[in-house]
Parts: structure tokens; sequence; C-alpha cells
């Protein structure tokens, strides 16, 4: 079964209510003009944005997703958000262990791990984060640290249905450099060789990898044609509703390109 490709944005701590509403209501003015889109697309608001933009975009086929989860359903964690709360509001989608969480918060694998389970236990896709620093990539380890953040992050059940892998270079998150279309093709195929090891082959086929760090329109189309990227974490150029729309028409199968 092909993979349907996610074109996924992250808003980041950007935007306050009538932002969310015009970026919401552009979004869904594109994709009601584009019923056949050939993948999906999602969005992560801020939590104060949710509930907007998620009545903003009802039934419009663009998905809602929560920036990060606590690891329990519910208890006495002041300023958390818990994945059966983020259900709650409509979301489908919660990322876990950005780089921004990681070395901001000081999520670790584990602690990765759990909230992407609770993530699950709540009905959502857990799309788990990974990616080397420069000094990483630099000393040679993007590999070691890419099995390693994958083989502890990951969570008992994930299979190719409920779990998205998002490769992010730290190095290439906010910067405007990436990677070589070579590298991101490498760390791909590492990650999909992985992933037959611990989910099995039909499950590692099943499974979306995306690309993140500075995807821009000018450069998508560059990854999104490799065969093991199958879509985009998307931060800074998901804040401009024409130019998210714009990467998503990088994808091979994009509808600009498919015949009528
Ligand atoms: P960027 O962010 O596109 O602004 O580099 C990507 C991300 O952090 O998911």
């Amino acid at each position: 079964m092909p993979r349907r490709p996610l074109i996924a944005g992250n808003w980041k701590m950007n935007g306050l209510g009538e932002d969310g509403a015009r970026l919401a209501g552009a979004l869904r003015e594109l994709m009601t003009a584009a019923p056949d889109a050939p993948f999906d697309m999602m969005v992560a608001p801020p939590f104060t944005l949710i509930g907007r933009v998620a009545e903003i975009l009802s039934g419009s086929g663009i998905e809602l997703g929560g920036q990060d989860c606590h690891g329990e359903a519910s208890g006495a964690h002041t300023g958390d958000i818990s994945a059966p709360m983020l259900a709650d509001l409509g979301c489908r989608y919660v990322i876990v262990g950005h780089s921004e969480r990681r070395t901001g918060h000081g999520d670790t694998d584990a602690l990765v791990r759990a909230k992407a389970r609770a993530g699950l236990d709540a009905g959502l896709t857990a799309i788990v984060c990974i990616g080397e620093t420069e000094a990483e990539r630099d000393g040679g380890k993007t590999l070691d640290v890419v099995a390693q953040q994958l083989g502890q992050s990951l969570p008992p059940g994930a299979d190719g249905a409920n779990t998205v892998i998002a490769y992010e270079p730290v190095w290439a998150i906010g910067t405007g450099r990436t990677p070589t279309g070579e590298e991101v093709r490498d760390v791909h195929d590492f990650i999909r060789a992985r992933l037959v090891d611990t989910l099995g082959g039909d499950e590692a086929g099943m499974t979306r990898i995306l690309y993140g760090g500075s995807m821009k329109p000018g450069n998508a189309a560059e990854f999104l044609k490799l065969a093991d990227v199958d879509g985009g974490l998307i931060g800074g150029a998901s804040l401009e509703a024409e130019d998210f729309w714009a990467i998503a028409q990088g994808l091979p199968l994009a509808i600009s390109s498919v015949p009528d």
C-alpha cells in the first residue's frame, strides 16, 4: 500500500486569535478548492488557538495536532496539557520529541516515549521527532544519534498507522540551512531499515517518515521526491498559507501535476 504523504505545519509559539483564524481560513479555502488533494495536511497551532482553529477547519479535511502533550492522561501537572485533552479538542495528531522540547525542556527519549504512548492511548497519531545536532553531524555521529533516538523514543504498540517519524536535523531548524537531498535520503533510508528491524517489514513499509528543517517552497520538491520522504514537518513556512500550500505542490503527485 503506498504511503499517503503528510504535510504538517508546526506553528510553534506564534499567533494570537486573529492571526490563527486568518491562517486557518486561508488554508481552508485552498483545501476546499482541491478536494482530491493526494496528501494529508495537518496543522499544530499553539494550545490557545486549537479550539478556534478547529471550528474554522471543521469539515475541511485539514487535521489538527498538538505540539506536545504530557505523558499522563490527567493529574496534578500545573500548566501541562494531556493527550485526551487534545483529542477532546478535535486533534488527530500530537508532535512529541521536537528538538525545541528536547533542548529547551529537557525531554529525554524516555519522556518522549511516554508522551508518544499517551498520544496513542488517546487515539492520536504520534509524530515522533528525531535528529542530530550540528556537532553530532560534524563528528560523524548522525546515524548513531538517529538510531538511539528512534530505538528509545518509539512507544510500545507503535505501528505504521499510529506513528509518524519526523527527521529534523537540529541545525536545520529555523536556520535556512538544510542537508543535501543525498544526505536526507541516506538518513531516511537508514530510518526505514531500522523500522523494519523494530516493527517488521509491513509496518515499517506503512510508516510515514517526514523531513523537517527550513523546508520552503523553493527546496521542498528536492526532498519530497525522495522515495523514503513521505512529507514534511514545516515550521516557519507554515505560518504563511501560500507558502505552506506551495510546499505540498512539491510532492511528486501533487494536485498541480495530476491529470484531470
Ligand atoms: P522550520 O521548523 O521549518 O522553521 O525550520 C521546522 C520544525 O521545527 O518543525
